[in-house]
């Protein structure tokens, strides 16, 4: 192993530069700086305390393991120290000294902008403020949204531990599909469906500065109902980035700055270009593991097929290093990973070794794992943009932007003086990586907007009030389309209902509801789990793979066993019956009878053909043509159909990896021409004559 890091200024790998805390760059710098004094004279009053109660509690454990006979009153005790030893993390939060102020600034205005470094207890600690000024009193509410369904899960769990209670009971959260929360919840963490009855008296927005299509939404949402109701109150959480904004947006209400505690990091960038990160990553946490003193290591990847490998990558090269080296602990976290292994990223690291977590960027700053003092940052993302010509969303690996990056760095100074170590050139970082990133409702679909808005009942999306508009036009257009949309979604189930096949249809759309997370293939089994994935398959494609799937699931009693032997991922079929329950719901209000085909293939390949005419791809020449844009598109790699190739495809949807992939096809098994004949005149009923003519000529079949 190459490199010594300390002082290696000029002959290593790398460049150093001394980071002034990194969010100085952000923002209005005078008044921090003031902020930060006066903080740091209550930071020594607060770590005066601390020892006396660590004094306390050692005191406690004393007594506990002297008295061996009275094993009651030991066990007891421990509970004790625990207790004691989270109200001493609490105390010690840079929000802490802030509570009153915070509850007074509260208690004046409506609504709040509450800026503050990640891990500073915005997320964790002022829902618990609240809850013990009494704002929950006569059976009110609080809620906190988040963007991320493992960053709410970890969350109730971490505030239902500190309250004292079960998770679940007054602390709760709900994730789509998942609820949480009973009769008694108070608190509750959600990502979705915000459920703002007369009950609620706080919300929280946390994570704004994350930007995400719902949190945007939600702004302009919340900004209205605000106006009609003047009890409730608002508080908008983010991490120290671009705050002026979110104030602005909320007809200037004012910023409530939490200074933050940072220990210095010296960052370091590579003097050339990295041709592989991945591999420059392993090798930078075995450099770090055998040079650097004791700390843990925090890296950033992109996604969980990176991260897995980064994950055996390493192992690998500690086996052979053998017992050369002390212990390393890898540890992944991205959000298809089963919860009890996320859990074990918090767990405190065992002496004389060091735990590397490798994370996708839910940990910039959804998640603070303690003891981080080494981040390793390869500079990339993935990010969803949207192709409007084409239709075609695509997931794809880009450079993060600088805001990102020195979030990511100040994950490396919150315990002590850290290291954050960029894979890339201090000249990429000032001249090829944009300054922050673009909201996600500027590169989104705009089709999944307006549907979203329709379906919480906005119909007016002109006059929306949105933090950064869409253009106008494409707004229009879409609404068009979503009513046409609509009625062709009707029409499906008309057709359901005349070629008795509700049933399979209905799971198959619940499972293409969560397609992308039914399998679990993790690095270490692989093969098992393709041989587990082999098994599913059955003739016409993968529609009736993941009814195949369901089906079986269904036979074995919804078994979570099951799921844990043919690598299925429990959590996303428990989501897709859900799914499937409130489409079933749908259908008795539709009064469409719910019957099946008797194991017919042909009625399913119908109804997916009828609803989903328009994504038909045609094969050409090694690969597929799409019908609509005459697009070449590839079948994916782990379709069933990958091999087999037929004539006539229908995708569920096109992403863009490494090439235009079709993902989730069907079998068309040359129906489209007849099928469209029986649809001609389902299809007059529905449209009017004009918006009919549109269809046929926008999908180009006649
Ligand atoms: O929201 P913000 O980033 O300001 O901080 P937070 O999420 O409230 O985190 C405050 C503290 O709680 C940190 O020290 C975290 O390490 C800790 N925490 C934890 O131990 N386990 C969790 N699941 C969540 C937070
Ligand atoms: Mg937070």
């Amino acid at each position: 192993l190459e490199m010594p890091m300390e002082g290696g200024g000029e002959q290593g790998r790398w460049e150093e530069e001394r980071l002034k805390t990194a969010s100085l760059s952000f923002g209005a710098k005078k008044e921090r700086e003031k902020g930060l004094k006066a903080e740091r004279e209550k930071y020594q009053l607060i770590l005066e305390e601390d020892e006396i109660i660590n004094f306390v509690s050692s005191a406690v454990i004393m007594k506990g393991t002297q008295d061996e006979t009275e094993q009651e009153q030991a066990a007891l005790s421990q509970a004790e120290v625990q207790k004691q030893s989270i109200q001493e993390v609490r105390r010690s939060l840079p929000v802490f000294p802030y509570r009153e102020d915070l509850l007074l600034a509260i208690q004046q205005h409506q609504i709040l902008v509450i800026e503050g470094e990640t891990g500073s207890g915005k997320t964790t600690q002022i829902p618990q403020f609240l809850m013990e000024s009494g704002y929950n009193d006569g059976g009110m509410k609080i809620g906190c949204t988040q963007p991320r369904r493992v960053a709410a899960m970890s969350v109730a769990a971490r505030v239902a531990q500190e309250v004292g209670v079960k998770l679940g009971n007054e602390v709760g959260y709900s994730i789509r599909f998942e609820d949480c929360t009973s009769e008694r919840t108070v608190l509750k963490y959600m990502t979705d469906g915000i459920g703002l009855c007369l009950k609620v008296v706080v919300v929280i927005i946390d994570e704004a500065h994350e930007r995400t299509l719902h949190t945007d939404i939600l702004f302009g949402l919340i900004k209205d109902i605000a106006r009609f109701r003047p009890d409730l109150k608002v508080l908008v959480a983010s991490a120290t980035l671009d705050t002026e904004r979110f104030s602005c947006f909320f007809d200037d209400a004012p910023v409530f700055r939490i200074p933050g505690r940072r220990f210095p990091v010296d960052i370091f960038y590579t003097k050339a270009p990295e041709a592989d990160y991945l591999e420059a990553c392993v090798v930078s946490v075995l450099q770090i593991h055998v040079t650097q003193p004791p700390g843990d290591c925090l890296v950033f990847l992109t996604g969980q097929e990176e991260i897995e490998t980064c994950c055996e990558l390493l192992q690998e090269r500690c086996r052979r290093l053998g017992s050369k080296i002390s212990e390393l602990l890898v540890l992944p976290i991205y959000a298809n990973l089963p919860s009890d292994m996320q859990a074990k990223i918090f767990s405190p690291t065992p002496p004389g070794s060091r735990k590397v977590v490798v994370a996708t960027n839910i940990a910039e700053t959804s998640l603070t794992i303690d003891g981080i003092i080494y981040v390793i940052d390869p500079g990339f993302c993935k990010q969803k943009s949207y192709n409007a010509r084409t239709g075609m969303e695509s997931l794809i690996v880009t450079p993060c932007s600088r805001a990102s990056a020195n979030q990511r760095a100040g994950r490396a100074g919150r315990v002590a003086a850290g290291k954050c170590f960029r894979l890339y050139t201090a000249w990429a970082f000032k001249h090829e990586m944009e300054e922050s990133t673009v909201p996600e409702i500027q590169r989104t679909n705009l089709g999944n907007v307006v549907l979203l808005l329709k379906s919480l009942g906005i119909n007016d999306l002109i006059h929306f009030d949105f933090m950064d508009p869409p253009p106008h036009e494409t707004l229009v257009l879409q609404d068009i389309k979503y009513l046409l949309c609509f009625s062709l979604n009707i029409s499906i189930f008309l057709y359901l209902s005349r070629y008795k096949c509700s049933e399979e249809v209905l799971t198959i759309a619940a499972m293409l509801s969560v397609n992308n997370s039914i399998f679990y293939r993790p690095k270490d089994k692989v093969v098992h789990a393709d041989n587990a994935r082999q098994n599913f398959v059955v003739p016409g494609g993968d529609h009736m793979v993941l009814l195949n799937v369901y089906t079986q699931w269904l036979e074995s009693g919804y078994s979570t066993q099951w799921c844990y032997e043919n690598f299925i991922q429990f959590r996303s079929m428990k989501r897709a019956r859900d799914v499937r329950e409130q489409l079933e719901g749908l259908m008795d209000r539709i009064e469409v009878e719910v019957c099946s085909s008797g194991g017919d293939i042909v009625p399913i390949r119908k109804a997916v053909t009828a609803g989903y005419f328009y994504h038909t791809a045609r094969l050409s020449k090694g690969g597929y043509k799409t019908v609509k844009h005459q697009q070449t598109v590839y079948v994916h790699p782990n379709s069933s159909l990958f091999e087999e190739q037929p004539r006539w495809l229908i995708y569920h949807e096109l992403v863009f990896t490494t090439k235009e992939f079709m993902r989730q096809v069907f079998d068309q098994g040359e129906l489209l021409l007849s099928c469209h004949c029986c649809h001609l005149p389902l299809l007059f009923k529905v449209f009017r004559p004009l918006d009919f003519f549109h269809i046929l000529f926008s999908t180009a079949l006649f």
